[in-house]
């Protein structure tokens, strides 16, 4: 998405040959304008596959979701990494370990807003090493709902996430695929070129 990558160039930092800072539209500050286009470009690509919920994970997340939901018209569900107060009982959860942040969090599901059949598209802000998508997928396993695809704003190519998703068979659609950071340089993957 090329309106996503010139972004990324003008104002998106790298902090080391592992991490991107994105925190002025994406993870601290939000662009609406650049949300609404991304969440467009999800329902578009997702257009076919009858999704009837988006679910993603608090916090950044929730914006690219709520804009896919949106024009897709179906609810938006964010995990919860913390237990609210009145989330107490009829949880689906799953274990998430970070390697990012070295920590492992419990992530949580309202049973009442994932159900049998249900057919969920995920949304994330960045995918690194897969692990919150498999920890959302053994959540939509448990409710015995249906994955029917993956969308990232931002997927890290050099890192492991993407190939191991996409090797389990699931539609993973990224609209900026970073190839390396290496030098102080963001490089991305050209579309169409496998990673
Ligand atoms: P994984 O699910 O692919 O295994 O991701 P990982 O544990 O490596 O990432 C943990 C957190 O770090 C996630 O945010 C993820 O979005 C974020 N992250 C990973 N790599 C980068 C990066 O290069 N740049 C930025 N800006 N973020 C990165 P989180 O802890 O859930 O934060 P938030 O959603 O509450 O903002």
């Amino acid at each position: 998405m090329k309106q996503l990558q010139e972004k990324i160039m003008k104002d998106g930092k790298v902090l080391s040959d592992q991490v991107l800072k994105v925190d002025t539209f994406l993870n601290h500050q939000i662009d609406p304008e650049l949300m609404k286009a991304i969440g467009e470009e999800f329902a578009n690509r997702f257009k076919d596959s009858g999704v009837t919920k988006v679910l993603t994970i608090e916090s950044s997340g929730i914006a690219p979701a709520m804009m896919t939901g949106l024009e897709l018209g179906v609810p938006v569900i964010f995990a919860r990494k913390r237990k609210s107060l009145t989330m107490t009982d009829n949880l689906l959860t799953a274990s998430v370990h970070s390697f990012t942040k070295n920590e492992t969090n419990e992530i949580s599901v309202s049973k009442d807003f994932l159900e049998n059949g249900d057919k969920v598209l995920m949304i994330d802000d960045f995918l690194a090493n897969g692990q919150v998508v498999l920890g959302l997928k053994e959540i939509i396993d448990q409710a015995k709902a249906h994955l029917t695809g993956v969308g990232i704003v931002i997927e890290k190519g050099f890192q492991r996430g993407g190939t191991m998703i996409r090797e389990e068979g699931i539609r993973v659609e990224s609209l900026a695929i970073i190839e390396s950071l290496q030098n102080d340089q963001v490089t991305f993957k050209e579309e169409g070129t496998s990673i």
